[in-house]
């Protein structure tokens, strides 16, 4: 055994024991009461990075939440690695759901229950153990690493991308390392290349200055609800077909290898889809493969709507207001600015007379797509091959990380996205847990990562 296997394999315990600690803190972004475990959370990560032997160590503020910022520049001549991680959460509800509290880490067979175990305190951690593990065995690392961890991911990371775009020479590297998608199942290790954009808005509709009694105004008042839900409607129809004009018009064509792979499916993903889903068949876009569906195709989504009564028993009431979450998924080419643009035209346009409808921007960023053959590249690829034994498979994933496509488009460098969340992992929902095989083979993977780097 090498000195850095011991050394993890007899660490594994303590490596747990810090990530539970940082997993107690409920760094709910969104939320505003959460503002002090924010700093608390970010605090942690500060402790993390001195312990490793950081020569910088420190809290960034900004608007809202702060960065975190570390620094190891000792390795002259060697490439600098970038490394990004987010140590905000989504919040937990619906909290009746979760078998043990959220911020309360438990452990059932090979998992770690928690929000966070795995997006993204899990995967950020085993980074720093990977790193504490090189720094302690050789006294050095083989790279140089500048570390940057946010705290607004879940919440649009406008903080961090202000930043970025205005120090850029601060970041300066020779690649950036995302360590907070996922891997296709247990034994598949593999590298992302592409992620999807996204838009979020809310959809606000209003009708009578006040909520009315339906019987002596129905016929004749404006039912904000039923005026949202033609909109809906009229933006996606029942085959998946989003009626936004000029929406696809930018959406790259596919490589035939990746036609070839998501028609052929070689690994099964689609079977694992269903049963990941619980249902019996795929919605949406027949004509196209499910993973081009996924990965490569704008989706529209609704995520909640309020308005009128939905409590026990019922109440004769025309709501005066209506509010929907909306996002759109956008892929690569197809960039958020215009596509909220193309949105609120198409909402407005849908929009039945007698109603004020109002479109807002939550949040957005970009979709990238990385050149797969890179050295950087390379060195993740035969990392994960130490570690699984296999080589990993080059894939796209649908979710978004908008940093991704900053560090490629400000910083000019590749970006390795290798990370060891499972679709099991019940990311954003009750019971998000993180597999400890994964978390122990994620250090001993980019351990070997940052050594081949080198
Ligand atoms: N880690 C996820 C993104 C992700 C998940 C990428 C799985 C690939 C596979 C990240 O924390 C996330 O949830 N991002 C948000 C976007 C953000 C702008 C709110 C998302 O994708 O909804
Ligand atoms: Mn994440
Ligand atoms: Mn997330």
């Amino acid at each position: 055994m090498t000195k850095l296997e011991t050394y993890i394999t007899e660490n594994e315990g303590r490596f747990l024991e810090d990530l539970k600690g940082w997993l107690r803190i409920p760094s709910i972004s969104t939320l505003p009461e959460h503002v002090t475990d924010i700093r608390r959370a970010a605090e942690y990560a500060v402790e993390q990075l001195k312990h490793i032997g950081f020569e910088r160590a420190e809290l960034i503020q900004t608007m809202r939440n702060p960065l975190v910022y570390g620094e190891w520049l000792k390795a002259p001549g060697k490439p600098t690695l970038l490394i990004y991680g987010h140590y905000d959460v989504q919040p937990v509800d619906p909290v009746e759901l979760w078998n043990t509290p959220p911020f309360e880490p438990t452990i059932r067979g090979d998992n770690l229950y928690c929000r966070g175990a795995c997006d993204d305190k899990g995967q950020t951690m085993l980074v720093f153990k990977a790193l504490e593990s090189l720094m302690t065995v050789n006294g050095t690392l083989p790279v140089n690493v500048k570390v940057l961890i946010e705290g607004e991911e879940e919440a649009g990371g406008e903080s961090i991308e202000h930043y970025v775009s205005t120090y850029p020479e601060r970041l300066q590297c020779d690649a950036a390392f995302v360590c907070d998608t996922g891997m296709p199942a247990k034994d598949i290790p593999a590298l992302i290349y592409g992620l999807r954009g996204i838009i979020y808005t809310e959809v606000e509709v209003r009708g009578a200055k006040r909520d009315l009694h339906s019987g002596e105004f129905g016929g004749v008042a404006p039912n904000p609800l039923h005026s949202l839900a033609i909109i809906i409607a009229g933006l996606k129809d029942a085959e998946g077909h989003i009626h936004i004009p000029g929406l696809y018009d930018k959406v790259r064509k596919p490589t035939a290898e990746e036609l070839k792979f998501w028609n052929e499916d070689p690994l099964h993903i689609n079977e694992s889809l269903l049963e990941e889903m619980g249902v019996s068949q795929f919605t949406g876009e027949a004509e196209y493969p499910p993973m081009e569906r996924m990965w490569a195709r704008p989706t529209f989504e609704v995520h909640g709507i309020t308005g009128g009564f939905v409590g026990e028993g019922a109440k004769t009431v025309i709501p005066a207001v209506s509010k929907a979450k909306i996002s759109l998924r956008l892929p690569p080419d197809v960039k958020s600015n215009e596509a909220f643009m193309l949105f609120e035209r198409r909402v407005k346009e849908l929009a039945p007379a007698g109603v004020e409808v109002k479109v807002t921007n939550i949040h957005g960023g970009e979709g990238v797509l990385i050149p797969p053959d890179t050295p950087p590249m390379r060195a993740a690829a035969a990392a994960l091959k130490e570690t699984f034994g296999k080589d990993p498979v080059l894939i796209r994933e649908g979710g978004s990380i908008p940093i991704a496509a900053l560090f490629h488009e400000v910083l000019n460098v590749p970006v390795v996205m290798m990370c060891f969340g499972l679709p099991d992992d019940n990311l954003h929902s009750p019971n998000e847990k993180y597999s400890l095989t994964q978390f122990y083979r994620g250090i001993r993977t980019v351990a070997s990562f940052l050594q081949k780097l080198a």
